[in-house]
């Protein structure tokens, strides 16, 4: 076992429902699958290019194979995947990866949401609980978040989240098919005080229950 793996974090009342995260799960698999079809154009613009055509990578046979590499990753203490959930149903992904320890101690976090509940807190209230529960049981003392420029909504969930802005990254990831510019955001322990969950709810945009 991992520190801070596996865990449940939430239940928090945002704007959109009641919001949870949770480890990642096989039967996942299909709404997954349906979401991920259906957001082509919400998620493409985004998301690392991959190989072979959208339909075929989020077909609900490509779950398990994601599943079990996110899996190992995360027994071998390298990644934390876990699924958003809003009102109980299947709302999206928040993963935290390329964990590094010793004296880095950082990682990347990453997350999508469902089209049908955007603008509704949720990826604000899951990126506070992530960012809390690894600085307090993950044993991390950094997190990073790279964006496009152009992502308005991204740029906005880690403002409101707590994060800043430490630099542009040029030409970063390979992203929907070219090497795109990424805002680097980023937040330290020492940064968070009671806690970036404790934060949003200071703020009335989250609710503990
Ligand atoms: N123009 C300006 N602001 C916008 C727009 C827009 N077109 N769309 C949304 N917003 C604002 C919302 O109003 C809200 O801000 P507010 O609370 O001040 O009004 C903010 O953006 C969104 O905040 P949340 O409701 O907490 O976020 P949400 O649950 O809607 O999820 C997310 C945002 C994850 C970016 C979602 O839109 C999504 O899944 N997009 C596609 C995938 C993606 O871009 N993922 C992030 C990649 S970068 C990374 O992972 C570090």
């Amino acid at each position: 076992r991992h520190p801070g793996w596996p865990a449940k974090l939430g239940p928090l009342r945002v704007p959109a429902g009641i919001l949870a995260v949770r480890p990642v799960r096989l039967r996942d698999a299909g709404d997954w699958s349906r979401v991920r079809l259906r957001d082509r154009e919400h998620l493409e613009m985004w998301e690392p290019t991959g190989v072979g055509p959208w339909p075929e990578r989020n077909a609900y046979w490509s779950w398990p194979s994601q599943w079990l590499a996110l899996r190992g990753l995360a027994r071998r203490g390298q990644c934390l995947p876990f699924t958003i959930t809003v009102d109980g149903r299947f709302a999206g992904q928040i993963t935290v990866g390329n964990v590094i320890r010793a004296s880095l101690r950082s990682a990347w976090i990453g997350y999508w949401v469902s089209s049908d509940i955007v603008r509704g807190g949720v990826a604000t209230g899951a990126v506070a609980l992530v960012t809390d529960h690894v600085f307090d049981f993950g044993g991390l003392h950094r997190l990073e978040a790279t964006v496009r420029p152009e992502n308005t909504p991204s740029l906005r969930v880690l403002a409101k989240a707590g994060y800043r802005q430490e630099g542009l990254f040029e030409r970063y990831l390979d992203v929907a098919g070219g090497w795109r510019d990424h805002f680097c955001y980023a937040v330290t322990k020492e940064e968070t005080g009671d806690g970036l969950v404790s934060r949003l709810v200071a703020k009335g945009l989250a609710e503990r229950v």
